[in-house]
């Protein structure tokens, strides 16, 4: 049985990760777990200017992109303030909202997914998800949800690419399946519904 693990939630926009993510944290916490939740892109300083970047306020090209992320997601991990490995280090359950498949899926629509999977594989040698989970929702149903809850979309937020996303998030999983724990979640019903059933996974990690 493990003490502490590292678990990356993932989904297109508008799954219903973000939420997922909160609650499976609650409950690692009621459980017991000392929680530490995050997400990429990070609030820190190359995580901010990918939010402008998506935001459509900083420009970039797409092959930038892809590194500027990979470059957020090293300092995710390394960085001496909050680094995920000195949190797992310190017996912190870690949940983080979008890892590497994230990039897998979103830059694999731009640039060649061999090469954003090359570029990733020290991030993977350095700490990989005993559980990748991916919310998995038809993206229709994430469009609802986005437009019924956001002012403006962001860069990729067009159900047209969100399909090439969802597509590229298969493709990756195919992929990687030797390498990677990967579970898919149908989170195409109600929040708790969704959030027992990846509670169901995780908690067998605990074991
Ligand atoms: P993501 O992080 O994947 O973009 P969020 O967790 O922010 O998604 O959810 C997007 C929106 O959809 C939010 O307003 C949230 O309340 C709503 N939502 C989340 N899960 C569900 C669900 N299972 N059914 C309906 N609406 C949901
Ligand atoms: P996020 O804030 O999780 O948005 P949402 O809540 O809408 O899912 O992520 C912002 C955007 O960043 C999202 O459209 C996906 C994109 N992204 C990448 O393109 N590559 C990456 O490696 C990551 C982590 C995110």
């Amino acid at each position: 049985m493990k003490s502490n693990v590292f678990i990356a939630i993932e989904g297109t926009d508008g799954s219903g990760k973000s939420t997922q993510a909160k609650l499976l944290a609650e409950k690692m916490s009621a459980n017991g777990h000392r929680v530490h939740l995050t997400f990429e892109p990070t609030n820190r300083k190359i995580g901010s200017l990918l939010r402008n970047i998506l935001k459509g306020t900083e420009k970039a090209d797409q092959t930038t992109i892809a590194g500027l992320f990979l470059a957020d997601r090293l300092d995710h991990l390394l960085n001496e303030d909050d680094g995920l490995v000195k949190k797992m280090a310190d017996g912190y359950t870690v949940i983080t909202d979008r890892y590497y498949f994230s990039s897998y899926a979103y830059h694999g629509v731009y640039v060649d997914m061999d090469w954003v999977i090359a570029c990733n594989e020290m991030c993977a040698r350095i700490l990989k998800p005993d559980m990748n989970i991916f919310v998995d929702v038809p993206t229709d149903e994430c469009m609802r949800r986005i437009v019924a809850n956001r002012e403006n979309a962001e860069l990729y937020e067009t159900n047209e690419n969100l399909k090439k996303v969802r597509d590229n998030y298969i493709k990756a999983f195919g992929k990687l399946k030797d390498k990677e724990q990967i579970v898919t979640i149908n989170g195409n019903r109600q929040i708790d519904d969704v959030a027992t059933k990846i509670w169901e996974k995780c908690s067998e990690l605990l074991k």
